[in-house]
Order: C-alpha cells, then structure tokens, then sequence
C-alpha cells in the first residue's frame, strides 16, 4: 500500500505540539509493516538548512491565488521519503509553522496550507511530476484539510483520510477567501466548506475525506456531542453513524526510555528507583525549590485555555499545604504564564516555572516526577501522560479523550471527573495517600512503567483500516 501523509510538523525537523511527533512516529511505524508512507510537509525556512540533499522532483502548479512551487524530496533519518512543497514567498520566513515570531497568526494561513492540500491533490493525482502516486491520502488537522476537497473537486478518486488531532483548531478564513484558493461557488455551502458563514479547512476535510479518525476512541465519540464537537458535532455524529468515523490511541516514541534517555542525568528502571529520586534533586536544585522528601509533581504543557492550568493555580495551596512541590515547564498564552507566574511567586520555595519549549527539560521533569498534572478540559489523545507513565511519574488527569483511555484509574494513574480545583486536589490527596504507602506506590510505578505505549498499535489500526477503504483486506496470516 502507498499512502501520502500530510502534514504541517513532523518532530525533529519541527514541532509546535503533538502532531509533530505523531507525524514522526506513525510513518516508520507503518514502513516496519510494509506500507510505502511518504510525508508531505512545507519547506519551512527553517528546516531546510538542516535536511540532507533535497533534490527538486516536481512542479506543483498554481490556482486562483495559490501561488506555484516545487516539490522536493529528500529522506528522513529513519529512511521515511519527505516531499517538501516549496514555495519561499510563503514558507521561507522565521516562526513557527502557524506563527510570527511575536505569536500572531501569519495573516497569509489560507494560502500557506491550501498550498499544502493543493500540493497533496496534484501529487495524488499524478500531475506534479513525481514518479511516484500514492493508493490512498492520509491528511492531518486544518492545515491538511483542504486535501480531500480538492481531490474531490478534481474528480481524483482515492480515498482519504482526514485525522483530527484537536477539533477545536479548525482554520476557519473570511468567505471572500473562497475565491483566492480556488474553492468552487457550490461547495462553498452546509453540505461542503461553509461553517458559520466562513470557509473551514477542518469541516472540508470532515465533509469531503472517505474517513475520519481521531486520536482517541473517548475522544471520537465526544467530538459527535455539542460540549466537545466545536460546532462539528453534528457533521461528526453523520460521519460516525455511517461507520466513517473512529478512533486510534497514538503511541510514543521508542527514545522514551528511563535506562537509555541520554538527557536524564541519572537512569532508572522498575526494579531500581533510585535514579529517579536523584532526577528529583536536579529538577529542584535547577528551579531552586527546597529540598524535600514529599512528592514531586511535574506539569510539561502547551499553555493554553485546554490543559486546564487554572485548576493548578487553585490547587496550589492545597498540594503545597500537604507537602508537595511542582515543577512546570510550559510555553503559550501569557495571561496563563502570568498566573502560574505568580502561584509560584506566591510559593517560592515549592513552585518552580520555567517558561519556555525545551524538551531534555521536559524530559527530566517527567523523570524526577512523582506524579504529573494533567487537569485537561478535553483532551484529543495527549502524549505526556503516556511519557508519564512510562517513567513511573503517575498521571493525575481528567477522565476526558485519551487520558480515559490510557490510564487505568487506581493502577496506573488517577483520574477524575469533577473539573474544578477541589476536584483536582481530591485526586492529588488520592496520590498523597498512595506516597505514604511504599508498597502501594511502587506496585502502581511497576504497572503504568510496564505499560506499552509504542507506535506497533496503532500502525496496525491503520493498515486495517487503510485496507478496509481500499478494499483489499489482510491475507490470511498477514
Ligand atoms: P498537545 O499536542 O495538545 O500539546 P500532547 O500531550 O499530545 O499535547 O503532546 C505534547 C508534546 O509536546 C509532548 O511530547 C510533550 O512532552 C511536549 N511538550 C509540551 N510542552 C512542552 C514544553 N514546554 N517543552 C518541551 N516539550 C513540551
Ligand atoms: C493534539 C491534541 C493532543 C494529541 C496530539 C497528537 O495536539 O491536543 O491531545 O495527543 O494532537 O495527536
């Protein structure tokens, strides 16, 4: 099989969030099975310094106000094809891919990823001058969403799939926008990319692709209700009662290993914690926190309005008062910096803030950590509490999306279900009981750092459910 993955972030070269590593870690996963994935991405700037010989293989066309580029192909580390859509007056800037460098929106978004879906069709379709087409297309979020529109509108017939990673980020551009990305006048309605009076790259891709996953199964059936869907409930409930909608739980990378990690200043397994502790020490010697022996409990987020900091803020007394401490290490909104900001003003000594992107720190953070917060409002899959639990520092989460799905309450972790800040501290005095109780705590630590959280999973629901579209179902004993 010969899928195209489309995408705007592919970790290592660049990340804003865990789309990135899905698109780093699902590809190879799905190339140990046999399946030829290339990865479509936009030449950032950025990244191209750092690629090895890109060779030009293509002429992507234009259309209305899509400007032309080339296509580029070189190969990732692992061995993955990498096809880059090169066009400099829209990717050779500084920033992040959605981003100036001051934070706002690039005004030209539309353009930038209806460059990237156009790129996609005309691949798919044979007219970018590859030597290569693929079987089926595999586009990720809003900025692929327009793929499976234009592939339709282009009577280019394969199946699509679209996979949601958050459903509440949904490009969504003035109507006006239609007539520069070449969107025809009749799909520009309820039943095509019309959402609210706007054009969504999202909806198109909900509307238009074969099939619709998401990064979770709890989370595949929140997104079809009004709290969760973001206005897409009802188009999610059509796609999930014809059976084209579902839900595959990512998985993790391999180099999330507490024997191996090379940014851990001290390694550790199940049977010998030690390391762990002294991991703890680096983590409070470097955020200057006094020395403790009461629990550490890490938070390594995105901050922004979802991951449901705010409740941390006014938890915070609560856990200090019983003896813990918090290190946080997060990058995003600045009205949700400043508060964190000053709950750790306000306990100097027991919260530490960093503020910045920096995984060896995220890494260590997870690693001297007891348990990890993560009081999200929803949560589409969420990565940190798998990397969690695989080094033993027990998610603390809000029995939403993926986080329902990935810890097992009372054995790997501790979930609940009533959002506010009492509602999180009652889980926090659940894990300060089960610190005192050594027993209990190292049997929880054996079980979530057993867990398996790597990629072979979910590659496999893929493959089954690329064939199913495909029509060509496993050999038996394949
Ligand atoms: P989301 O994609 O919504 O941000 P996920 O939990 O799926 O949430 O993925 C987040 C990924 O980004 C994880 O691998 C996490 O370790 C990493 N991450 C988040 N914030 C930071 C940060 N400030 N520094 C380093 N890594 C971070
Ligand atoms: C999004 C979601 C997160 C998920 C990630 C990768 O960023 O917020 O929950 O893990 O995508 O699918």
């Amino acid at each position: 099989i010969k899928v195209l993955f489309v995408t705007s972030e592919v970790a290592g070269l660049v990340k804003a969030g865990g789309l990135g590593e899905v698109s780093a870690g699902l590809p190879p996963a799905l190339r140990r099975r046999g399946i030829d994935v290339r990865i479509l991405m936009p030449a950032y700037r950025d990244i191209m310094a750092r690629l090895p010989a890109v060779v030009w293989c293509g002429d992507l066309p234009g259309r209305a106000a899509i400007p032309p580029g080339r296509l580029g192909r070189t190969q990732l580390a692992d061995g993955t094809v990498l096809y880059l859509v090169d066009t400099p007056s829209l990717f050779h800037r500084r920033g992040t891919p959605y981003c100036t460098p001051e934070g706002a929106d690039w005004e030209d978004n539309h353009l930038r990823f209806a460059r990237l879906s156009l790129a996609a069709a005309d691949i798919a379709g044979g007219r970018a001058g590859l030597d290569w087409t693929p079987d089926i297309v595999h586009a990720n979020d809003w900025p692929g969403g327009l793929t499976p529109a234009y592939m339709r509108w282009d009577g280019i017939l394969l199946p699509t799939v679209l996979t949601i990673h958050n459903i509440a980020y949904q490009g969504n551009f003035a109507p006006g926008h239609r007539h520069l990305l070449g969107i025809p006048d009749s799909a520009f309605d309820i039943n095509g990319v019309e959402f609210h009076g706007q054009v969504s790259f999202l909806k198109a891709g909900g509307f238009y692709a074969s099939h619709v996953t998401t990064v979770s199964p709890t989370y595949a059936r929140e997104i079809t209700t009004e709290p969760h869907g973001a206005g897409l409930h009802g188009l999610m409930q059509g796609r999930a009662a014809q059976g084209q909608l579902s839900g595959i739980v990512n998985g993790i990378d391999d180099s999330w290993n507490p024997g191996s990690d090379p940014h851990l200043p001290h390694h550790f397994d199940p049977d010998d914690l030690h390391g762990k502790q002294a991991n703890a020490d680096v983590v409070r010697t470097g955020l200057c926190l006094r020395p403790s022996s009461g629990p550490l409990f890490g938070i390594v987020s995105r901050l922004v309005h979802q991951k449901g900091l705010d409740l941390v803020a006014g938890a915070a007394n609560d856990i200090v008062e019983n003896g813990g401490q918090i290190a946080i290490l997060g990058l995003g909104d600045p009205e949700i910096e400043h508060m964190l900001s000053c709950t750790s003003r306000r306990h100097r000594d027991d919260i530490g803030l960093l503020i910045g992107f920096n995984e060896p720190m995220a890494r260590r953070i997870v690693a001297g950590s007891d348990f990890t917060l993560m009081p999200s409002r929803f949560e589409p899959c969420g990565l940190t509490q798998m990397q969690a639990q695989r080094y033993g520092a027990l998610p603390i989460a809000h029995a939403t999306g993926g986080l329902a799905d990935t810890i097992t309450d009372g054995t790997t972790g501790f979930l609940f279900s009533t959002l506010t800040p009492e509602g999180l501290a009652a889980a926090c005095h659940r894990a300060f009981d089960t610190y005192q109780d050594a027993a209990h705590l190292q049997a929880m630590r054996r079980a979530a750092m057993a867990r398996c959280f790597g990629w072979a999973g979910a590659a496999a629901e893929y493959e089954a459910l690329y064939r199913r579209l495909l029509g060509r179902p496993l050999a038996p004993g394949g």
